[in-house]
């Protein structure tokens, strides 16, 4: 199984919207960027943005943000809340792991393009889904690096059932080698949403992961 995720990096509530509503009819679940300007140098919409959002599909939300526990604790719903390993503590940990009990959430870790796995080691029990970046995070329309195809190996090797989560770079070709070294999920912005027809640029992907993956054309 191979699972193309659009992302979403915008400015505006507006852009948001009508991001997702070009993908709606083709994918279930959408990826939401959030950027504070400190974790990382870029800003996206923040809090006031994210209310209500449409339903009938189901949001992950990528927090490149300090104290991602501040922002979650004030987001309601059972979602996918991916928070960088370089942000965790014990102690945050904690918090964020009482919010998903209360809110019904779910949690994944994501690692920048440096950060090693071990890093990963005090927590990665309690998730289902690890992200590993293939960029520095802060802009969409970068240029993947293909070293960190060791680190996804490594995590499908270890972690059989782990769900492994690529994002920044993505398109066919790299999409084809992510899923070879064992990625399952795709986060694409770029390679969906500067294409003509979004739907065909997502099986395109999915295919090329699907071929990646020795499941299929
Ligand atoms: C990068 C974001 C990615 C980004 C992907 O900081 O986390 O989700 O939007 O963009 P592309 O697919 O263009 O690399
Ligand atoms: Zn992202």
């Amino acid at each position: 199984m191979v699972e193309v995720v659009p992302a979403v990096l915008v400015k505006s509530r507006e852009e948001l919207l009508e991001h997702i509503a070009r993908v709606r009819e083709s994918v279930s679940v959408v990826h939401i960027d959030i950027m504070d300007n400190e974790f990382v140098p870029n800003k996206t919409i923040g809090l006031e943005s994210l209310s209500e959002l449409p339903d009938g599909i189901s949001y992950e939300f990528h927090w490149m943000v300090k104290n991602p526990e501040r922002w979650i604790a004030k987001i309601n719903g059972n979602h996918l809340h991916l928070v960088h390993v370089e942000t965790i503590n014990k102690k945050n940990w904690e918090a964020l792991t009482k919010i998903c009990v209360r809110s019904g959430c779910r949690l994944g870790l994501v690692l920048n393009p440096e950060t090693s796995i071990e890093k990963l080691e005090p927590y990665i029990k309690e998730v289902s889904r690890v992200v590993v970046m293939a960029v520095h995070p802060g802009f969409y329309g970068q240029k993947y690096i293909s070293d960190v195809e060791e680190k996804i190996r490594a995590l499908r090797t270890g972690f059989p059932e782990l769900e492994v989560e690529v994002d920044g770079g993505v398109n066919p070709e790299t999409a084809e080698r992510a899923c070879g070294a064992g990625a399952n999920f795709l986060a694409a912005a770029s390679a969906v949403y500067s294409a003509k027809n979004p739907r065909e640029a997502i099986e395109n992907i999915s295919a090329a992961g699907r071929h990646g993956a020795g499941t299929g054309e």
